[in-house]
């Protein structure tokens, strides 16, 4: 999110967050007072699908003038779904459609008040890029099925892969005041493809929000009694459509490490932007994101956790 800021030339200021991820108010009203030129924009995340209040946010932007933008990239908000308490407080939305459905792409900017977004023009898509997407949303299809042989075989892997000394990894801190390569002019007024619409607006949203909360509780349930980690949010509140499972762990060094190794599908925040914000150094390391889409199939899921458990319970002497 930092990239389209940079690529305008924009100063970007880091405020705090709370251990359960709401903007800590105090010290962002601090870190204002500090600014030397106008701020013209705050982006506020509701994370992992659990909608924060934004109303406070919203007056304390209102009085200064500043653009609210609400982030939504973790929650599902379609042009036809917005999930309970989202796209309620922002000037604007940002979501990401192509978090929650089996599409390609699909950036979504949203303003209640239409006239915000009057001079907002995209280009479409070529030809090839469209018939591109359709065969990877075909191939995304052929996902391998995992079976009970495969739930046995976790233990003399994890025995394996901790036995091997791994060399420990360097952290580098990289300045820029450019987008990183990972932005591309290019893309900026672009349009959704065809087929991720497609896809978005053919998709059978209750059964995915259905899928999501039980693989959501499946997680919690089988992390409950397992050491070395905790739940950032055990209970799911009524309305939310979960976004992943964040899990916060003790010991990154060694379990990320090896759950990587096992080939868990895990994701951390390891490129994170430096910020004074306790909380986010934290979370850079320790929060497991882990998934619990909709397409997951019970075996993936029985595997996943299962692969958690143990690497969760294992211990090799001499590693961190
Ligand atoms: C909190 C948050 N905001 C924004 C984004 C950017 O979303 P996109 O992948 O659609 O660029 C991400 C990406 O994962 C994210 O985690």
């Amino acid at each position: 999110m930092l990239d389209p800021a940079l690529a305008l030339g924009a100063e970007i200021h880091l405020y705090p967050l709370h251990a359960d991820l709401s903007p800590d108010l105090v010290a962002l009203d601090r870190l204002f007072t500090r600014i030397q030129k106008p701020v013209k924009a705050l982006l506020a995340t509701h994370y992992f699908g659990i909608t924060q209040n934004f109303s406070g946010l919203r007056e304390w932007c209102v009085e200064r003038e500043i653009a609210l933008i609400e982030d939504c990239s973790h929650v599902l908000f379609t042009e036809r779904f917005r999930a309970a308490g989202s796209g309620i407080d922002g000037h604007y939305v940002v979501s990401s459609p192509y978090k929650f459905f089996p599409c390609t792409d699909g950036g979504l900017l949203y303003a209640a008040d239409a006239q915000l977004l009057d001079k907002v023009e995209t280009n479409p898509p070529s030809l090839i890029e469209e018939l591109r997407s359709i065969m990877r949303i075909i191939e995304r299809r052929q996902c391998k099925e995992l079976s009970a042989s495969d739930i046995a075989a976790i233990t003399s892997q994890l025995a394996l892969i901790s036995a091997k000394q791994g060399a420990a990894g360097n952290d580098e801190m990289v300045e820029r005041s450019a987008p990183s390569a990972l932005f591309s002019d290019a893309s900026v007024a672009k349009a959704s493809l065809r087929s991720s619409r497609f896809v978005v607006d053919h998709s059978v949203v209750d059964e995915n929000i259905r899928r999501r909360r039980e693989n959501y509780d499946r997680w919690v349930q089988s992390t409950a009694s397992v050491p070395n980690c905790h739940a950032l949010f055990a209970a799911l509140p009524a309305d939310c459509v979960p976004y992943m499972f964040p899990l916060h762990i003790e010991r990154p060094a060694t379990h990320f490490h090896w759950l990587k190794q096992l080939r868990v599908p895990v994701w951390r925040w390891d490129e994170m932007a430096a910020s004074g914000c306790g909380i986010a150094r934290d979370y850079r390391l320790h929060l497991l994101h882990l998934p619990c889409h909709q397409a997951l199939t019970d075996n993936q899921m029985d595997w996943m956790t299962s692969a958690l458990d143990k690497t969760l319970r294992h211990t090799s002497k001499g590693v961190q």
